[in-house]
C-alpha cells in the first residue's frame, strides 16, 4: 500500500470523484459508439452529450449551444485567443502578465505573425485594476483575456468590475462609428470549483473551465462563447461542436466533466466555508511557527484552497523534496513552472526578484485536506527551515 500522504497540490490535480467515474465508465465500453453513427444507441451517446451541455450550460446562466467541448483548458484558451484573433486579422488584444502559458503562448505567437498585444501588470498584490486594464483599450482592441482566479498565487480579479470597465469603453468607441467588437474572455480553470460562473452576471463573452481541476477527468474542457462573438476554429475537420472543435468527441470525458461541474457547483458554498476555516487556521499556525514566512497575494480576494508563501532566504527545491520525504506533496509554483530554470512569471509581475521567487511555496487544498494536515504541515515545515 502506497504510504499515507498529505495531498496539497489540488491546484495542479483533482482526484476523480467516484461518482465521475461512474458516469463515465459506460462509454468506454458498453456504449462506446461513435456519437454522429446513424444507429439508435449511437444517437443516444449524442444526446448524452447534448444532456452534459445542458447541464454545463446551466451552471454557467448559458444556452447550450454556448458550450464548446475541449480537451482542456489548454485547448479551449487557444481556441478563445487563435479563434478570434484569426477572424479579425492584425487586431489587438489585452491580457494580464500573471495569466496560464495557455494564454500567453498564443499570445507570443500571434505577434510573430503580426497581431498586437498589450500585458496589463497586476498591483503588488496580484489584483488587476480595472481602469488599467480600459486604459490599454485602443481602437484596434477586439479581445480582453483576464484569468478569474490565479493557478500560482490563488488571488480572485474583480471580473465585474473588469467587465464593467470593458462596456463603458466599448460603448464609447462605438459612438465613434468603431464597429469592431470588443469581447471578454476569463480563464476560469482555478474558480470553477468555488465561485460563480454566470456569465451574464460576470459580464464575459469567452470562458474556459476544465475537468481535471474540479475532481472530473483530465483532458477535458470548455470554452463557453456567447452567440454573437465572430471566431473561428483552431482544430479542422469533421465539424463536431458546430465546426469550432472538430474530431470525434470524447464522450466519457464529456460526461465527466459535466458530473463534476454538477458536483462541486452544488457543494461551492459548503466547501468554501470548510476550506476558508483551514485557510485561517493553516495562516495562524505559519504566524506562530514561521513567523518569518510571507504569503503572496490578496488575502482578501483570494481562493479559499491556496497559500502560496515566501520563506527569505529558502530554496523551494529543496523544500520540496524535504516536505516530501515527510510526505507532503505541494508545488513551487504552476506544475510547468515548477521544474523550469526560470523563476515564475506570476511571482516576477508581482514585483519578486529570482531569489524571492525560488523561495516560495504553493500549498492548494482540497477535499481530502483536513485541521490535522494543515496544523501538520506547518509544523513540518517550519522544522524543516529551522
Ligand atoms: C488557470 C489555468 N488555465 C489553464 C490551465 C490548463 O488546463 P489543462 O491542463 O486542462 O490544459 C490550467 C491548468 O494547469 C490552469 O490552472
Amino acid at each position: 500500500m502506497a504510504k499515507e500522504v498529505i495531498y496539497l497540490d489540488y491546484a495542479s490535480a483533482s482526484p476523480m470523484d467516484p461518482q465521475v467515474l461512474a458516469a463515465m465508465q459506460p462509454y468506454f465500453a458498453d456504449t462506446f459508439y461513435n456519437p454522429s453513427a446513424p444507429y439508435l444507441a449511437a444517437k443516444a451517446v449524442k444526446a448524452d452529450i447534448e444532456k452534459a451541455r445542458e447541464t454545463v450550460a446551466h451552471w454557467f446562466g448559458a444556452r447550450p449551444s454556448n458550450i464548446v467541448f475541449t480537451s482542456g483548458g489548454t485547448e479551449a484558451n487557444n481556441l478563445a485567443i487563435v479563434g478570434i484573433a484569426g477572424k479579425h486579422r492584425g487586431a489587438h488584444i489585452i491580457s494580464t502578465a500573471i495569466e496560464h502559458e495557455s494564454i500567453l503562448k498564443p499570445l507570443a505567437y500571434l505577434k510573430q505573425l503580426g497581431w498586437k498585444y498589450t500585458l496589463v501588470a497586476p498591483k503588488p498584490d496580484g489584483i488587476v485594476d480595472p481602469t488599467a486594464i480600459a486604459k490599454a483599450i485602443t481602437h484596434r482592441t477586439v479581445l480582453v483575456s483576464v484569468m478569474y482566479a490565479n493557478n500560482e498565487i490563488g488571488t480572485v480579479q474583480p471580473l465585474k468590475e473588469i467587465t464593467a470597465a470593458v462596456a463603458a469603453v466599448r460603448k464609447q468607441r462605438q459612438k465613434t462609428g468603431n464597429l469592431l467588437p470588443l469581447y471578454v474572455h476569463t480563464d476560469a480553470c482555478q474558480a470553477a470549483a468555488y465561485l460563480d460562473l454566470h456569465v451574464a452576471r460576470l459580464g464575459v463573452d469567452l470562458m474556459t473551465i476544465n475537468g481535471g481541476k474540479i475532481y472530473g477527468p483530465k483532458q477535458s474542457g470548455v470554452l463557453y462563447i456567447n452567440s454573437h462573438v465572430d471566431i473561428g476554429p483552431v482544430i479542422f475537420g469533421g465539424g463536431q461542436e458546430r465546426g469550432l472543435r472538430s474530431g470525434t468527441e470524447n464522450v466519457g470525458g464529456i460526461i465527466g466533466l459535466a458530473t463534476a461541474l454538477d458536483l462541486v457547483q452544488n457543494r461551492r458554498q459548503a466547501e468554501r466555508t470548510r476550506l476558508t476555516e483551514l485557510q485561517d487556521i493553516f495562516i495562524k499556525e505559519l504566524a506562530d511557527k514561521l513567523p518569518v514566512a510571507t504569503i503572496n497575494g490578496s488575502l482578501h480576494r483570494r481562493l479559499p484552497n491556496n497559500l502560496h508563501i515566501t520563506i527569505p532566504g529558502t530554496d523551494n527545491e529543496r523544500l520540496l523534496f524535504a516536505l516530501d520525504s515527510a510526505g507532503i506533496q505541494c508545488a513551487a509554483g504552476s506544475a510547468c513552472s515548477a521544474s523550469k530554470e526560470e523563476a515564475s512569471h506570476v511571482l516576477r509581475a508581482l514585483g519578486m526578484n529570482d531569489y524571492e521567487a525560488r523561495a516560495s511555496l504553493r500549498f492548494s487544498m482540497g477535499r481530502g485536506t483536513t485541521e490535522k494536515d494543515i496544523r501538520y504541515t506547518a509544523s513540518t515545515l517550519a522544522k524543516i527551515v529551522a
